[in-house]
């Protein structure tokens, strides 16, 4: 699948003022600056569809963008945004976790993970949350232009034998870079065969 018109709608602070809608809903949930806007825009082929910085804690609303007139893609803020307050913090975490549990049109979350990274104690614990509460999603690994090959299949293994310690079978897992788009194809098909699925139903 290509996006051929990606249209951003609107910005809201809480669920419940989301846009009403009766069409698929995949949204992007990971770290700040693990570089979930960037990957948007990567998808939709447009450089400032979604707004990226290079310092954490940019995207800090639930952002709907409508995608070839069939689909919405949610971009979310980070969680583990350190330089806040904990009172805003505690307001983030709380924004992202209603939506992702309330969002009836929520049908697949995109957790992003850096691939240069170890497996790190705050999206393991994010992924629990998921797990414990029946929420569908799939792992993506960002920024994988930043590896060699080698060292990117090692990390991407040591990720996967970390989640097999918890997790009985793993979630889909796509390998992407922003820089290059790498995996750009198999996203995008991934979300094609899920709306394929679910207009058959
Ligand atoms: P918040 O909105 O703050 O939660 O961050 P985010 O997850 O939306 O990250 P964003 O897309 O703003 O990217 C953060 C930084 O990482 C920016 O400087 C991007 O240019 C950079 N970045 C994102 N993706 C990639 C990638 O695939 N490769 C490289 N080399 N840099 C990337
Ligand atoms: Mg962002």
């Amino acid at each position: 699948m290509e996006i051929k018109k990606a249209i951003y709608l609107e910005s809201n602070s809480d669920w419940r003022k989301c846009p009403k809608h009766n069409k698929p809903e995949f949204a992007f949930i990971g770290r700040s600056n693990v570089g979930k806007s960037s990957l948007i825009n990567r998808l939709a082929n447009h450089k400032d569809l979604a707004k990226t910085s290079s310092k954490p804690g940019k995207t800090l609303c639930i952002n709907h963008f409508f995608m070839n007139e069939s689909w919405y893609l949610v971009d979310l803020p980070g969680y583990g945004f350190a330089k806040i307050s904990k009172d805003g913090r505690d307001k983030l975490d709380k924004m992202i976790k209603s939506y992702v549990l309330q969002r009836e049109e929520l049908v697949n979350l995109f957790v992003l993970v850096d691939s240069r990274l170890d497996p790190q104690q705050i999206d393991l614990d994010f992924l629990e949350f998921l797990g414990v509460n029946g929420v569908p999603f799939s792992l993506v690994f960002t920024k994988a232009d930043k590896l060699s090959k080698g060292k990117l299949a090692d990390n991407i293994q040591a990720y996967k034998t970390k989640l097999e310690e918890q997790w009985e079978e793993l979630p889909p897992i796509f390998i992407t870079s922003s820089e290059t788009g790498q995996g750009k194809e198999e996203l995008l098909d991934y979300i094609d065969s899920i709306n394929q699925s679910l207009a058959e139903q």
